[in-house]
């Protein structure tokens, strides 16, 4: 029997034998693709070459792609754990043809892969396959070539209510490459429920979808038009679980050979016996997706991919919880992983330190709400009329507790109870406002603008350029033409204004034109084109109209500094504190440039003062910055640093500065390293578990910097009448007399109530013949409280004191009771029966007790209750 691994490479082998290039799977964020959450198709790697976009040194490709479906569009998460094929975490077999073989070739590899003794060796008879509707050409392939008989051959049109919306027409979204496909069954045998593609029973688990075989021709437009690709193409994609399933000859994808030592590992971590548990299988899939999106540089947050893994995470957590885990499990089971996964465990192996130590993190932090919002959904559900849980608690849960929506759901699910998520969102809505962080701009157009071509970037050499109007959207909408007063986003043919990307942020400026002036506060990339976004503030605007496109010059340069100093850092980083810093993110503004980086110990005050001192080092030596375009290998072969997962195209951009600095990058730069002028740090901290972040300013914000830092200093020596220079010396001194006189004043104080005190004698009174003093005595500490009341034992011999006090608008009480009456007068009791009046409690020995309280108003109560006790207690 072939094991998972075994099948993978097979797969690899048989392609690589039909002259296909084994292509590495790509990191699971997909870089440069503002449409995709996470990587979910082998071919999104490849989607500019089937655009014609990207051109590669080969034609034909395989791989074993890692893809994860959660969150975003194709989510499958909810239903892992239920069924016998949903995951998180899968890996799609592919192979790609770039304008080489198309439909034939493309059906008899697949077919001699699966048959043929040589590889999977499946038996004929149980495969059957699907074509589109219209597809004559892959119909008569199957039928006339492969043979195939014409019933196990169904055609699938449009059956999911639209033109070219069917199972058999695969689209990658709303826009992009797609084309017909043609799919392959496996018929698991009739002692499994279901039946063929297209018939009412097709959802049942008897008849498995296998590969999907695509014949891309098309790239669908924002407007639902089909434009041809340069040339047809094939995409395929088999789920390595799925036919290992197959191979391994049971049904459900979770008894294959992966999963099942991963339940193991899981059994044996929780202690759990029932091997068919479900929440064994909830975690054996959620420690694949969570250890590879760490691994591919996602971390746990509150918000985006960060926000999808930490739900994947505490989902696994609360399962883990449910079998009775003890203490921080889950990160326990990378090793495991790393090992099944075998070759493709590369990736998390090579993060192992990281990925562990942020899904132990994530767990230790959420293991601290987990108990008490689990009792407060318990008994939620406890009370719950019908069948829905309310959406005010599922937000508490989700606010308060960091229960994330569908683990709630996922509790409920468990007693048949759904989640009010319209609730929920109101909820959510209602403290979105009241936070109000809404942006300047109010439309979210991210998912909007969708506009075919591209816009020319001219920024490099120019700050100013003419340019034509592509296309206008306004209120979420695309429009023709804005009038004055009207926000919008101006997407222009050719533009010098920098679009946000590899952390720096979007140039600002304005457009202009006869009578017109356009306000530009931001500048985006969506997909290939940039939107200016801003307000037209005078005349009007229509599409195809000529404007002069002006960028804010200064502020531009403001960004350039904080770019250039960012890789002069990144590389002073690398020289201090060791080769194994990597880069997690940049922000790279006109005021400040922040670095977050992987470094699992705390950068010391020695460190962080010689990492800025090198990247000074380097302004002094005004090395020139220079760009290259060269080959990707060649510029890795040269060492230039590149972000891991970061998907390049084949030429790239070399920035470098002197020996000292080589990246790749497409940001904008100074020219030479002296128009840094300054860097200086201003912060360093730990944002997660292995991750720090630096923050810093350069050129003329340095100098403001350090001038208000200057001038905060001199004001604090003014107000000491002292000098900058001796400033410390001073504050120590201050401190130290401060102290002193705190003493002081204490034992004053302490003096000065004992004097009262013992004058208290005076005010004793008789109650059935005992000498009884009951008295509000203020600002007298508790410590004091006892000294005078012991004095007040002494000198009366036999006697009952009770004082309250009052300091800081906290009640003190004490009562204190010579030893001849503690059998009629418990102290402990007293102090508790005046402790309720001021919403206290107390307690102490028989003949001294002390309580507290928080209501001062009722002291008086709390003194005239004391007196009555004692009457009917003397
Ligand atoms: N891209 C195709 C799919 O994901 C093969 O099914």
């Amino acid at each position: 029997m072939k094991t998972t691994a075994e099948i993978r490479k097979s797969f690899l082998d048989f392609f690589h034998s039909k002259g296909h290039q084994i292509v590495e799977s790509s990191s699971l964020v997909p870089h440069n693709d503002p449409t995709l959450l996470f990587t979910n198709a082998g071919m999104n790697q490849f989607k500019d070459v089937f655009l014609g976009m990207d051109k590669r040194p080969y034609s034909r490709a395989t791989t074993a792609q890692r893809c994860v479906r959660a969150g975003g569009k194709h989510n499958d998460l909810e239903n892992v754990g239920y069924t016998a094929r949903h995951h998180t975490f899968f890996e799609m077999l592919g192979n790609f043809s770039f304008g080489d073989y198309f439909k034939q070739d493309a059906i008899k590899f697949g077919w001699e892969f699966l048959t043929s003794p040589q590889w999977l060796g499946l038996p004929k008879e149980k495969l059957w396959v699907t074509v589109y509707q219209s597809d004559d050409e892959a119909y008569d392939i199957w039928h006339k070539e492969v043979g195939i008989p014409a019933e196990r051959i169904i055609r699938i049109g449009d059956n999911k209510g639209a033109a070219y919306a069917s199972d058999n027409f695969w689209q990658m979204g709303d826009t992009g490459p797609c084309g017909p496909c043609t799919e392959i069954f496996y018929d698991h045998g009739d002692h499994i429920w279901g039946g063929p593609p297209g018939s009412p029973e097709e959802d049942g688990d008897r008849y498995i979808e296998i590969w999907n075989i695509v014949f891309m021709q098309f790239n669908r437009q924002a407007d639902g038009s089909m434009e041809k690709l340069p040339k047809p193409s094939v995409d395929t994609g088999m789920g390595l679980e799925r036919i290992s399933a197959v191979l391994q000859h049971v049904n459900s994808n979770y008894d294959i050979d992966i999963f099942q030592t991963l339940i193991a590992k899981v059994a044996a971590l929780t202690g759990e016996k029932d091997l068919t548990n479900k929440s064994l299988r909830v975690i054996a899939d959620h420690i694949r997706s969570c250890a590879y999106l760490i691994a591919d540089g996602v971390i746990p947050s509150n918000e985006g991919r960060g926000y999808v893994l930490r739900r994947i995470i505490r989902r696994a957590v609360r399962h883990g919880h449910l079998l009775g885990a003890k203490g921080s499990f889950f990160y326990k089971l990378v090793p495991t992983l790393i090992d099944v996964m075998a070759e493709a465990g590369k990736q998390v192996k090579e993060n192992q330190v990281t990925v562990e130590r942020l899904l132990k993190l994530e767990e230790e932090q959420f293991a601290r709400t987990l108990e008490r919002g689990l009792t407060l959904l318990d008994e939620a559900l406890m009370q719950v009329k019908g069948n829905v849980l309310s959406g005010e608690v599922a937000f508490k849960l989700y606010d308060t507790y960091g229960f994330p929506l569908d683990l709630t759901a996922d509790v409920c699910r468990e007693r048949n109870i759904g989640v009010d998520e319209t609730g929920f969102e109101r909820e959510m809505e209602a403290q979105r406002q009241r936070a109000q962080s809404a942006s300047q701009f109010g439309a979210d157009y991210s998912n909007v603008i969708r506009v075919d071509g591209s816009t020319e970037f001219e920024g490099y050499t120019e700050s100013e350029s003419l340019a034509k109007v592509t296309a206008l959207f306004h209120d979420g909408k695309s429009v023709e033409s804005i009038s004055s007063g009207q926000s919008a986003v101006v997407i222009l043919e050719n533009t010098p204004f920098y679009g946000e990307s590899g952390g720096q942020i979007g140039d600002s400026g304005y457009l202009a034109g006869q009578d017109l002036h356009f306000t530009v506060n931001d500048t985006q990339k969506y997909g290939q084109v940039f939107g200016h976004i801003g307000e037209l503030v005078r005349g009007s605007l229509k599409v195809g109209d000529n404007v002069n496109a002006v960028v804010d010059i200064d502020r531009r340069t403001k960004i350039s500094l904080n770019h250039s100093a960012t890789h002069l850092l990144h590389a002073a980083l690398r020289q201090v504190l060791g080769e194994h810093i990597s880069q997690k993110g940049s922000l790279v503004g006109d005021n400040i440039l922040r670095f977050d980086f992987s470094q699992p110990e705390a950068i010391n005050k020695q460190q962080l003062m010689q990492i800025e001192q090198i990247v000074n080092e380097q302004i002094r030596a005004n090395n020139p910055v220079e760009t290259d375009i060269m080959d990707l290998e060649m510029a890795k072969a040269k060492g230039a640093m590149a972000l891991f997962g970061e998907k390049y195209a084949e030429k790239v951009r070399v920035l470098s500065m002197g020996d000292f600095s080589m990246e790749l990058c497409g940001g904008v730069h100074v020219k030479r390293t002296g128009d840094i002028g300054l860097f200086k740090i201003i912060s360093e901290s730990a944002i997660a578990a292995g991750v720090r972040r630096i923050e810093a300013v350069t050129g003329e914000t340095a100098i403001n910097w350090l001038q208000q830092q200057q001038d905060i200093l001199q004001q604090s020596a003014d107000l000491l009448k002292s000098d900058v220079n001796s400033l410390a010396e001073k504050i120590q001194q201050l401190q130290d007399k401060a102290k002193k006189s705190e003493k002081e004043l204490n034992q004053l104080k302490e003096k000065a109530a004992m004097q009262a005190g013992s004058s208290l004698v005076q005010s004793a009174v008789k109650i059935n013949e005992t000498s009884v003093i009951i008295k509000q005595l203020d600002n007298v500490e508790s410590k004091s409280l006892r000294v005078i009341v012991d004095d007040l034992k002494n000198q009366l011999g036999s006697a009952v004191i009770a004082f309250a006090s009052v300091v800081d608008r906290k009640v003190n009480l004490i009562v204190g009771v010579t030893t001849d009456l503690t059998n009629k007068v418990k102290a402990g009791e007293l102090v508790n029966v005046m402790a309720q009046q001021v919403a206290g409690k107390g307690g102490g020995r028989p003949d001294m007790a002390m309580a507290g309280g928080s209501q001062p108003e009722n002291v008086t109560k709390a003194l005239s209750i004391c007196s009555e006790w004692l009457h009917s207690h003397l």
